[in-house]
């Protein structure tokens, strides 16, 4: 596991964080640098393997890539797409699940092929077995040309559905939510109750393989896991500050997200 030994090594000799940080004004300038990134990356290498975010972040990138392949600057009809995460359990049709997500913010609208794009089932019976053939998909693919990743609310700092104890050599697995997650996430389910008590996430082990990382954050609620991200000790109590091992990785934050960044 060549990755591994060079996590290793990088984590004794670090001692600034290496993450490039690009702070922007605004959401929007966010999500335009985003958007832009991915327009880079997929023009550079039309077959390239991305690892993609759900959330309230990414949403306006994904507009933005759709403006872009509707002005015929983009073109994704050859790119793999691999989702960080999937709630579990959950129906692949509930308005709550990332595939549904994925289908109604990116995938018809981009005409991207169905067999393009994957994401974990949320409705496996086996939720280890389902983790398993994921990880093994990945592999198949990796390493991913770039990971586009958001991060959790508040003080979970996760990455994917990495919460807090996620180690460094983690991979694809089922995952209990944090109480923190879950009440941030339930706001978005029509009846809050109904948020699953898991997930199925790609691991530390998987985003790090990925050749570029991207992390974008917007918002006052991810002032403190952005500072904490960059500048506290490297652990599995906040496992965004794994990202530090990765030599290519790039934050992309808002004013509001960046406050607490040294200027
Ligand atoms: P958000 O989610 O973009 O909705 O803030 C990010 C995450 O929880 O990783």
């Amino acid at each position: 596991m060549e990755i591994q030994t060079r996590i290793k090594f990088e984590g004794k000799m670090l001692v600034q964080p290496t993450p490039e940080v690009v702070l922007l004004a605004t959401p929007e300038d966010v999500a335009q640098f985003a958007a832009r990134r991915v327009i880079e990356q997929v023009s550079a290498k039309p077959s390239s393997v991305l690892t993609l975010p759900t959330g309230q972040t990414p949403v306006r990138m994904y507009e933005l890539l759709i403006e872009a392949v509707n002005a015929g600057q983009l073109d994704l009809s050859q790119v793999i797409l691999f989702n960080l995460d999937e709630y579990y359990p959950i129906r692949k049709d509930s308005p709550n699940s990332y595939a549904r997500y994925m289908q109604d913010h990116l995938i018809e609208k981009a005409h991207i092929p169905l067999t393009h794009w994957h994401i974990p089932n949320g409705e496996a019976e086996n939720v280890e077995q389902e983790a398993k053939q994921y990880d093994e998909l990945l592999n198949q693919y990796s390493p991913v040309d770039l990971a586009v990743l958001g991060i959790g609310p508040g003080s979970t700092c996760h990455v994917g559905f990495n919460e807090r104890g996620s180690s460094e050599t983690s991979r694809t697995r089922y995952m209990t939510l944090d109480p923190e997650t879950r009440e941030v996430n339930a706001k978005l389910f029509n009846n809050p109750d109904e948020i699953p008590t898991g997930a199925i996430t790609q691991g530390i082990a998987n985003v790090l393989e990925a050749k570029d990382i991207l992390l974008l954050a917007t918002g006052p609620a991810k002032a403190r896991g952005i500072q904490r991200t960059l500048y506290g000790p490297i652990g599995d109590d906040a496992p965004s500050t794994f990202l530090r091992y990765h030599p290519q990785t790039m934050i992309v934050v808002d004013a509001a997200a960046g406050a607490l960044l040294p200027r």
